[in-house]
């Protein structure tokens, strides 16, 4: 039988993905850009993400002379927003202590911001053309079957002995297709449910195949509890616009726009009169929904407030229609409220 390489290059070639935006190029800047956006995204969400973000910030002095706001609007509803304040600080990075070069080293690149040691080996290979192994979640996958490797991937040792089958397979030749196999495998046949493994070209030595295992491999993550939070969030309008808030730098959605929130039992016209001088006129509860993060799950109760006509406001504050507010850098759950708003 050919090497397990082998068999993942030609398959790569046959029948493997070849018309992604970012392939049809060698520019360390949008390849990397591209790993970044995938890392927590599925391909056909990020296609426009990305297509949006290489027409505004073209190339890395582009974007290193970016204002965040700019950055955090194109990634919008992409999610994970750290990945975009970390891209700025790499595109920053590179330009000041790399004099304008991407570095081609993948140990060089994993110290970028952002930037994990399969990313930064996804981006040698891809962009350099440099050996070396890389590990995401279809990677983990492949790997988990194929060699029967128990356990959860996200545990340490179970990782540990993932990084050495992944390291233990590499081509000599061909890292480019290799990678992107390796990938696309993940992505079109072995599949976390009902993978398509008579077209796998490493059926034929896979462990979990031989064993009919692919339902249980990998081991999914150990349950536990995701802690709830309930809060009300407050959609403040005055004559036809809303007022969004910027969010503290740091934590989570650090530098969107938001909604004004508040604890449950918070009497909310007080609150409006006491934190910022606004007289309620009309006060109306929408329908409840929720937005899960990896750490825990939050309630969301909007409540729609018609005010009188406001005096002034501070820096932090913008005011927009429902219509412009969506062009903002705004949390997911916050986008969702403000389209089916705007559409009401
Ligand atoms: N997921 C992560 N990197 C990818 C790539 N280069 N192509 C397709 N899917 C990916």
């Amino acid at each position: 039988m050919t090497s397990f390489a082998s068999r993942i290059i030609r398959w790569q070639q046959r029948h493997g993905r070849h018309a992604l935006p970012w392939q049809s190029t060698r520019d360390p800047y949008r390849i990397w850009l591209s790993e970044v956006m995938l890392q927590q995204t599925q391909v056909a969400t990020v296609i426009p993400y990305f297509e949006r973000f290489v027409a505004r910030f073209p190339d890395l002095p582009a974007l290193a002379a970016a204002h965040e706001d700019d950055v955090l609007a194109l990634w919008s509803g992409l999610g994970y927003y750290s990945r975009a304040r970390n891209l700025l600080a790499a595109a920053r990075a590179i330009a000041n202590g790399h004099n304008g070069i991407f570095p081609a080293a993948a140990d060089v690149i994993a110290q970028l911001p952002g930037v994990g040691r399969s990313t930064a080996a996804a981006i040698a290979a891809l962009a350099f053309g440099q050996r070396g192994a890389i590990l995401d979640g279809n990677v983990k996958r492949v790997l988990a079957r194929h060699g029967g490797i128990a356990g959860w991937p996200g545990d340490r040792n179970v990782e540990a002995a993932l990084w050495q089958l992944a390291e233990s397979h590499l081509p000599r030749n061909a890292i480019e297709a290799y990678t992107q196999g390796m990938m696309d495998l993940g992505a079109l046949a072995c599949t976390r449910s009902r993978p398509a493994c008579p077209v796998c070209p490493v059926s034929t030595d896979c462990v979990a195949f031989k064993q009919h295992r692919t339902a249980e491999l990998p081991a999914p993550r150990p349950k536990k509890v995701l802690p709830e939070k309930q809060v009300l969030m407050l959609l403040l309008l005055d004559r036809g616009e809303l007022m969004l808030e910027k969010r503290p730098a740091r934590g989570i959605w650090g530098g969107l726009w938001s909604l004004p929130e508040l604890t449950p039992d918070a009497d909310v016209a007080a609150h409006c009169r006491d934190r910022f001088g606004f007289t309620t006129l009309a006060q109306q509860a929408l329908p409840r929904f929720s937005h899960s993060f990896t750490h825990f799950k939050l309630h969301i109760q909007p409540i729609q407030l018609q005010l009188a006509p406001r005096q002034a406001s501070r820096p932090d504050q913008i005011w927009l229609t429902p219509a412009d507010a969506l062009n903002a850098a705004l949390p997911t759950p916050v986008r969702q409220l403000v389209a089916q708003f705007g559409r009401a």
